[in-house]
This record gives C-alpha cells, sequence and structure tokens, in this order.
C-alpha cells in the first residue's frame, strides 16, 4: 500500500529518438549561435533519462519525490508508533486510549499513522481543525473524531457532513451546536471542554453545574464526552496537576454517565487518577519522551536523513558558512549536506566558535555540525573519521540514537517543534 501527501504528476523523461535504420538520412542535429563570438555550435542529442530504479525493501515508498532526486528522506516506523500507543494503552487500562493525530500526525503523517493506529485497535482519534478530520474520516473510515478546536462561526454541517465530534468550549459553540443539531435532527456526538488551569480554551468551571443540568434536561443531547487538559503535567510534582485532577473529579460526578478524559502523554504517566476514561496521547506516540526524569519507555520513530552532496578539505583558519562563525582549528574535512532550516532543520543546531551546536552521524559516528545552518545546506567536520566519504552518500540527522529530545535540545525548543516541523522537501516511507 502506498501512502501519498500529494500527488504530483511526474512527467516521463522524452526517450532519445530512435537510430534510423541503415541508408537513410541522419535526423537534423540543432545549431545555435552564442552571441560572444558568434562561432556556431552543435548541440548533442538529448541523453534519455535513467530509468527509474525500484526502491529497496522492506520500505513501503511514499508518492511525494523521488528518492533519487532528493536532498533528504524521511522514514517514519509505524510499527514503533503501534507499539508505543499499545505501551500507552497497556499503561493507560482500563482507560481507553485515544490517538492525538493533528498537525499531520505530529510531522508524521495523518493517513498512514491514523489507519495503522485504527489497524491496531484504537477507536478515537483527535485532530485540531476540520481539514484534518477530513483526513482522517479518510483513513478510519469507523472512527470517533473529536476536533479540538471546536466549531468556527457557521461550520456546524462540515461536522455532520463527516460524522466529526466538535470539542466545545465555550458557550457561543454550545448553543450553536445545539441550534444546528434541533434544525437537522442531527445526532452526532460532542464533547465539552472545561477549564480546570490551562487558561486557554474551555468553559469555566463554575459553568459546570448548570451545564450538566442542561444536558440531563436533553434527552438526545449527544455529549459524548467530558475533558479538560494539563497545563504541566510534564511536571509530575506541579501542584496544578493535582488541583486540575480534583477539579475534574467534580466535573465526572456532574456529568455522571458521561465519559471523562484528561491526560496527554505526560499524565498517562502521573499516578492513575490521571487517567479516567479515556487518555489522549500525542508526542509519546511519535517516540518522545513522556517522562523528565526516566529514560524514554517510547520507541523511537522518525529517521531522517540527508544527502552528501560534496566533502572538501579546509585549511586552518578557514572559516564555514554565512556570517564566518566557526573556524577549523587545524586542516579539516567538512562535508555538506543537503538538509536546511526550510526543511525544518532549526539554526539553532547550527555552531560557531564560541558555541557547540547539534551532531550528526556519518558512517556510524557522531560528527559535529559546524557554522550556522542555511536555508538549504548543512556542515559537518569528518575529520575524525578514517574512510572517505562519497558524494551521494546518506548522513543520518535523525535516528541512529539520536533522537527527538536531544534535537529539541540543540535547537533550544521542545520536541513537539522538532518534529511538528519536518519539512516537506522529504522523500516520505513509511515503514510498516
Ligand atoms: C487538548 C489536547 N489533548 C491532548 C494533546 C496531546 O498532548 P501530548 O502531545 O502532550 O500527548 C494535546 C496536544 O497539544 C491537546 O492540545
Amino acid at each position: 500500500m502506498l501512502f501519498g501527501r500529494r500527488k504530483l504528476k511526474t512527467k516521463r523523461p522524452t526517450p532519445a529518438p530512435p537510430a534510423p535504420p541503415p541508408g537513410e538520412a541522419e535526423p537534423p542535429t540543432v545549431t545555435i549561435t552564442p552571441s560572444s563570438d558568434g562561432a556556431p555550435v552543435t548541440t548533442p542529442p538529448p541523453i534519455a533519462a535513467e530509468p527509474a530504479r525500484p526502491l529497496p525493501p522492506p520500505f513501503m515508498a511514499g508518492d511525494t519525490l523521488p528518492a533519487a532526486e532528493v536532498g533528504a528522506d524521511l522514514t517514519v516506523d509505524c510499527t514503533a508508533v503501534t507499539h508505543n500507543w499499545r505501551t500507552l494503552a497497556s499503561r493507560a487500562a482500563p482507560a481507553d486510549c485515544a490517538a492525538v493525530v493533528k498537525a499531520d500526525a505530529y510531522g508524521c503523517g495523518l493517513e498512514p499513522i491514523t489507519s495503522t493506529l485504527a489497524a491496531a485497535g484504537c477507536s478515537t482519534f483527535f485532530v485540531a481543525q476540520l481539514a484534518e478530520a477530513r483526513r482522517a474520516r479518510a483513513a478510519a473510515p469507523a472512527a470517533v473524531i473529536y476536533v479540538l478546536n471546536g466549531i468556527a462561526p457557521g461550520s456546524a454541517q462540515y461536522f455532520a457532513e463527516i460524522d466529526a465530534r466538535p470539542v466545545i468550549g465555550n458557550l457561543g459553540e454550545l448553543t450553536e451546536w445545539d441550534a444546528f443539531r434541533t434544525v437537522h435532527s442531527w445526532r452526532g456526538g460532542a464533547a465539552l471542554h472545561f477549564d480546570t488551569g490551562m487558561n486557554r480554551l474551555g468553559l469555566p468551571m463554575e459553568e459546570a453545574a448548570s451545564l450538566a443540568g442542561r444536558v440531563r434536561s436533553m434527552p438526545n443531547h449527544g455529549i459524548s464526552l467530558v475533558m479538560s487538559h494539563f497545563a504541566c503535567a510534564d511536571e509530575p510534582k506541579h501542584p496544578l496537576n493535582q488541583k486540575q485532577i480534583r477539579d475534574f473529579q467534580e466535573i465526572r460526578v456532574m456529568f455522571r454517565g458521561v465519559a471523562a478524559s484528561l491526560a496527554n502523554s505526560a499524565g498517562i504517566f502521573l499516578d492513575s487518577s490521571a487517567h479516567f476514561d479515556l487518555v489522549r496521547p500525542g508526542i509519546a506516540l511519535y517516540g518522545a519522551n513522556p517522562t523528565v526524569a526516566n529514560v524514554n519507555p517510547m520507541r523511537p520513530v522518525v529517521e531522517l536523513r540527508g544527502r552528501l552532496l560534496q566533502a572538501r578539505i579546509i585549511p586552518e583558519g578557514a572559516t564555514v558558512g554565512y556570517g564566518a562563525t566557526w573556524t577549523a582549528k587545524r586542516v579539516s574535512r567538512i562535508a555538506i549536506v543537503a538538509v536546511g532550516y526550510a526543511d525544518g532543520f532549526s539554526r539553532p543546531i547550527g555552531s560557531s566558535d564560541a558555541r557547540r551546536g547539534g551532531e550528526a552521524v556519518v558512517h556510524g559516528k557522531r560528527c559535529p555540525i559546524i557554522g550556522r545552518v542555511s536555508m538549504d545546506l548543512l556542515a559537518i567536520d569528518i575529520t575524525e573519521l578514517t574512510k572517505d566519504v562519497h558524494r551521494g552518500e546518506w548522513v543520518t540527522l535523525l535516528g541512529e540514537g539520536i533522537g527527538v529530545d536531544e534535537m529539541a535540545g540543540w535547537a533550544r525548543t521542545i520536541n513537539y517543534d522538532v518534529l511538528t516541523r519536518l519539512g516537506h522537501r522529504f522523500h516520505r516511507v513509511w515503514k510498516r
């Protein structure tokens, strides 16, 4: 099965004209006259492009950009995502385990991740926007799909079209949804989101009792979930966690009979009082560490490899890249790789004479990234390598021990940012 993010119509290369039968005239060659010296130049006949080579097993090829021409390839290990989901589900049991697949499944590909997890038994998915819900619906026709950002004014009908459930976070949305359901006799579900401390989206706690009464008085209210969201679950000792759990326990009592959900990935690693009926992991599915102090219990999911464009020797004292921020302390061998900040490879991962940056793996050895990361390129110091490197070979930027958490540290950001920024110029492969 192939998963395409965008189908590109590729023109087949024009084949070279067939050789004329013996005795017939050669086809005419094209001549051009350059303006510099006026001497006519004969162009050779076009050369037929090599036919595309089959991709190596056991990977499945995404049909985004052909492997042969890209500067980087991104492999998403769907079996690791399934393993991670099962690990989280067994930790949260008897609560159900959903999957958060917003932002293109955190950069890992919404369709392949959704269909993989649906096949593994995940029946509830969360996205942020309706457009994502449409994609999730196509990938998981029987799943329950919640849209976290709720109903934009006038958009209720679009939820009904794909049987997606809005996560309602204010009274205006609730009024609009109720009106739509009444006028169109729509019986589809929705979630009520209560704010227990994040102060982002969500109905105020003070409204919970009256809303619970209103819901109970409506025979077909369609409220299938009450939920809230942790602000500090990644800091297990933060006092807000216990306060949010207590407040949400009150809500659950008021909405007896309706499923309740509070925990994200890190929330699953708090104690079981955080689990309620349904947990909503995102980042941990994609291999990032949901626990601060412990060894990462998740399997790595993403591997990013950049193509080596050229290697060069530079003398001691030469500088590398824009701003000349990195200076060779010895005669150095450097490799230039076809990945830059336009591919989501953050500029802070670069380095200068004053500051170490990130690393890449070449021939199994970690080598420092040197100078500034530019839009489409980065440089690596490969002086320590004993073997030659070759144009076209791959350098590992994520994978072979470099995880999203380590890269986030180099980039001075968070693992979510590393994953969701992953660019769109890669050849993508989903490994099953
Ligand atoms: C409401 C809500 N629930 C769950 C999640 C998943 O969180 P995480 O990726 O930390 O597991 C998110 C992510 O931002 C969210 O906004």
